[in-house]
This record gives structure tokens, sequence and C-alpha cells, in this order.
């Protein structure tokens, strides 16, 4: 390797901070202590017993073990559209308005490559899932990052105030600078923060960009993940969402089916065509038999997102009472599977790495920093509810022994 040999485009990525608290959970787990580990969002609720039976099925077949479409097979997209359609009363179609996507994370990543290059700029919120954030960067475009309010997730009567404040603060990042944004990327339910929005806010979204010759890119990983009623709304239920919206759908947490990667990009044809043209050039698509999983879940497993829903409702709440009883008060998030939580008062000389830090050190749970969501995470620490809910009471005792500064 010469010495001089530099990694450009990864050469300037800051330390992913997850990974000190991981290295932390790895050294605490290797010296025999039990940690509850509340860390990635990574589902723990096994996949549909149909998806995994029609896996099996068709992986024995020779045919499937051959190059499949990188789109998805016209069944699949079939699905989806029913399901889209069912659930959110969103016609699309088939053949121009929907493609797979190897997952969400890939579907984005690739996305920002179609829509932006260097010189480029994207509006971003801070914080976000961090590909929102890294993916245009991989691009060579700008950020124009917009501060999202601090409140984990606003009730009701406070989402007016939310959304104004929203979009003050948006139409600011348009306003302010030079190359004007083409991009802008929204995800809700929203990770980390768990804040929620209703149908109005999506149509000012779409009345936005369309006003502005932009394209709004909407990460929908948490479709079906809305509490106590809720039902969060599709950006392209909004008029005119097709002229200038897309949305990624991904069956990791609706269908808890995180390791098959599969995902797809609905909306705006001609989007979602420029997207099908770069990953003709890039993949051959999922693993045929996943494909035919994925359609059959999707069809006779529609019932599913429910159950997932109640079991991380179930658990938000064990988890939020009991942070309560020990004296660390949060509001109610009404969505996604995450509790955005700001750091005690007792414990604010801490930044968010250290405080995540000295919880795994000493009180055996793992949380994620909220500084790894951008800037705008400093000050909190990320609760994902991937254990259920004996571990989290577990957990909670921990936390007792281990912040004695509480309450
Ligand atoms: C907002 C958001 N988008 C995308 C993903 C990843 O989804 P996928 O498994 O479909 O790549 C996650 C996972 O945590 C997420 O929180």
């Amino acid at each position: 390797m010469p010495s001089s040999f530099e990694f450009r485009r990864i050469g300037n990525l800051p330390p992913y901070v997850f990974a000190i608290i991981n290295g932390l959970k790895i050294e605490a787990r290797r010296a025999g202590r039990d940690v509850i580990d509340l860390g990635f969002g990574n589902p723990d609720i096994p996949s549909p017993d149909i998806a995994v039976q029609k896996l099996a099925e068709a992986a024995t077949k020779p045919a499937n073990h051959r190059y499949s479409l990188s789109r998805g097979l016209p069944k699949l997209r079939e699905a989806i559209a029913g399901y889209y359609e069912r659930t959110w009363g969103v016609q699309l179609d088939t053949e121009l308005e929907i493609t797979n996507t190897i997952g969400s994370k890939e579907g984005f990543s690739h996305l920002m490559w179609v829509l932006l290059d260097r010189g480029d700029a994207a509006i971003v919120p801070s914080p976000s899932y961090p590909i929102h954030i890294y993916g245009p960067l991989f691009a060579g475009a700008d950020l124009r990052q917009v501060p999202m309010r601090s409140l984990a997730n606003p009730a009701p009567e406070e989402r007016t105030g939310f959304a104004e404040e929203f979009f003050d603060r948006l139409t600011t990042a348009y306003d302010i600078g030079w190359p004007k944004p083409r991009v802008l990327v929204i995800s809700f339910p929203h990770n980390p923060t768990g804040a929620i929005v209703d149908l109005d806010f999506m149509q000012r979204v779409v009345d936005f960009c369309r006003e502005r010759g932009m394209i709004v890119v909407h990460d929908f990983a948490y479709a079906d993940m809305g509490f106590d009623g809720y039902q969060p709304p599709s950006i392209l239920q909004a008029e005119g969402a097709k002229e200038c919206a897309v949305e990624l759908y991904s069956m990791t947490k609706s269908f808890s089916m995180a390791g098959w990667r599969s995902a797809f990009l609905l909306g705006n044809a001609e989007v979602v065509q420029a997207l099908v043209k770069l990953k003709s050039y890039l993949d051959y698509g999922m693993f045929q038999p996943v494909q035919i999983a994925a359609t059959v879940t999707i069809n006779e497993a529609s019932d599913f997102p429910a159950e997932v829903r109640e079991i991380y409702q179930s658990r938000r709440d064990a988890l939020i009472d009991g942070l309560d009883r020990i004296g660390w008060h949060i509001p109610k998030p009404g969505g996604s599977m995450f509790v955005w939580a700001p750091i005690p008062e007792a414990y604010a000389e801490m930044d968010s790495v250290e405080f995540c830090s000295h919880v795994v050190r000493e009180a055996d749970v793992a949380l994620s920093p909220g500084s790894g969501f951008g800037p705008g995470g400093e000050g909190f620490a990320r609760f994902a509810l991937i254990e259920n809910e004996k571990r989290i009471a577990q957990g909670i005792r921990n936390l007792k022994r281990g912040l004695p500064k509480l309450g």
C-alpha cells in the first residue's frame, strides 16, 4: 500500500460514533456481563413464517438461481402497488412508478447519485438517519441542514407549532445560499426523534417542492409504525405528489425482514426510471427466491405489520413508564421504533457519547449517542425498542443502579 495513497471519498468521514458504544458493549459481553442492547435499530421479531416457507420452496428451483430483474419481478411490483392502494388509497403504475431496491438504504444512496452531482445542494433535517446526511455527501453535493425541533414527539395540539417551525427553517435553508437546493430529504415517523406528521404537512412539503422545482425524497421506513391509532401518511397521498415526490417503502420494519433487503422506490416516474437505469449498471436485482417470498408475504401476511406495531407500542410504554418511575421523563413518541431521550439534567455535563459510554459501562445498557445523527442530535440518546419487555424491565433496573443522580 503506497504511503501517499488517500481514500478521498471516505477519508474525511468522521468516526462512526455508534462504533464506540458497540466496542464497549462487546468488551462488556466478553467480560461476561449481560448487556441490554437498545442501541442499533436491528429488529429482533422473527420474519413471517410464510416468508421463510416461500423462500425455502423457491430456493429449491434452479430457475430461481439465475440473475433476476433489478427493478423487481412484475408480481412483486403488483403486490406492493396493491398494498399502497389498500393502505393509503394511492394508485401506482407498476411499470413506471415502482422499482425494487436492495433495502431502502441502498435505494436511497443510489438515488442520491441519480439526483445530485458535484456542486449541487440538498436539504436534510438534523438530526437524521446517518445515510440521509452521507448519501448526498457521497454524491458530491453540499448539505443544508434544517434543525428539527428537539421535541421527541409533538402531541397533537403541538403539531401545528412543529410544522410552522419546520417550514420556517426549510424556507430559510432554501432562501439562503447558492446554488439553490435541488433535493429535500424527509422521513416521518422520524428516526431518531419519533416525530410524526399529518397529511397537511405532506401537502405543504409537496407544494413547497413543486413551487421551487425540487424533488422530495420521503424515506417511509416506519410507514406502518404509527401508535395509538395514528396512521402515518404517505407523501404520495398529497395532491400533485407525483410531479415531484418519490417515497421509499421497506419491508425491514413493517414485516420484520431486515436481513432480506427488500424495499421499493415509488412515485414520480422519471425519478424512478432514472434509478432503474443506474441500477441496471450496478446490480442484477435481489435473489429471486427473496422476491418471490416478499411477493407472497405482502399479499398474504398483510396483517403482520399491525402485529409488529403492537409489539413496539407495548415496548414503548414499558420503557417510558419504567424510565418515568426512575426519574427520567420523556414524552411518548407517536411512531417509529425509537425513544429519543434528552440526557437527564443531572448528567448534562456529559456529551452524548460520554453519556452513552457511561451508561454501557455502569448500567450494562447500550444506547445510541444523539450526535451520531448529526449536530442536531447532541444532548440526546436514542433507545431502539429491540429487546422484549422483560429485558426492558431489566434495563430499567440497571439504569436506576447506573444513574444514581436521577430523580
Ligand atoms: C429512516 C430509515 N431509513 C432506512 C432504514 C434502513 O432500512 P432498510 O433495511 O430498508 O435499508 C432505517 C433503518 O433503521 C431507517 O431508520
